[in-house]
């Protein structure tokens, strides 16, 4: 019999969910869902980390805003386990823009619309197989 390894996926509490205290809130909502949270950790962390994090989004517009508000306070990255969780924590997140997100959503019942230039959108999550295994090797690379 073979046995497959659950899917992982690298998620991020951005620094504005931490500065809002709402670490808890949306970690209750991971473990609620029924995902398992495997690595967990605070960390302040520099460019160098999400310029390589970020490397799909350099040149847009929006790419030294976000960078800048990345490393603007503490944030908590996490690997999270379970079966579709890459797909299912993005619909747990909810749409980017905090505004569109549905209710019921991370974004949608807790974000706000800070009038920025940068989506201060209080997760992030990886969008594909390749991308969480690439993100985790960047966040974690011991694991
Ligand atoms: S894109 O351009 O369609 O690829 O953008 P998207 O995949 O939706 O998001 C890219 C990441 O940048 C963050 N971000 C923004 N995206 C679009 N517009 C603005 N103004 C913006 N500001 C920040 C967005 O939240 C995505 O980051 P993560 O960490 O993946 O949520």
């Amino acid at each position: 019999m073979t046995t497959t390894e659950p899917e992982r996926t690298l998620v991020l509490i951005k620094p504005d969910g931490v500065a809002r205290q709402l670490t808890g809130e949306i970690l209750r909502r991971i473990e609620a869902k029924g995902y398992t949270i495997t690595a967990l950790e605070q960390r302040t962390v520099g460019a160098d980390l999400l310029t390589e994090h970020y490397a799909e989004h350099e040149g847009k517009p929006f790419f030294e805003p976000l960078l800048e508000f990345m490393t603007s306070g503490p944030l908590v990255a996490a690997i999270v386990e379970g079966n579709g969780v890459i797909e299912g924590f993005r619909s747990l997140a909810g749409a980017t823009n905090p505004t569109s997100a549905a209710p019921g959503t991370i974004r949608g019942d807790l974000g706000r619309d800070w009038g920025t230039t940068v989506q201060q959108n209080l997760v992030h999550g990886s969008d594909s197989p390749e991308s969480a295994a690439r993100e985790i090797g960047i966040w974690f690379p011991q694991r």
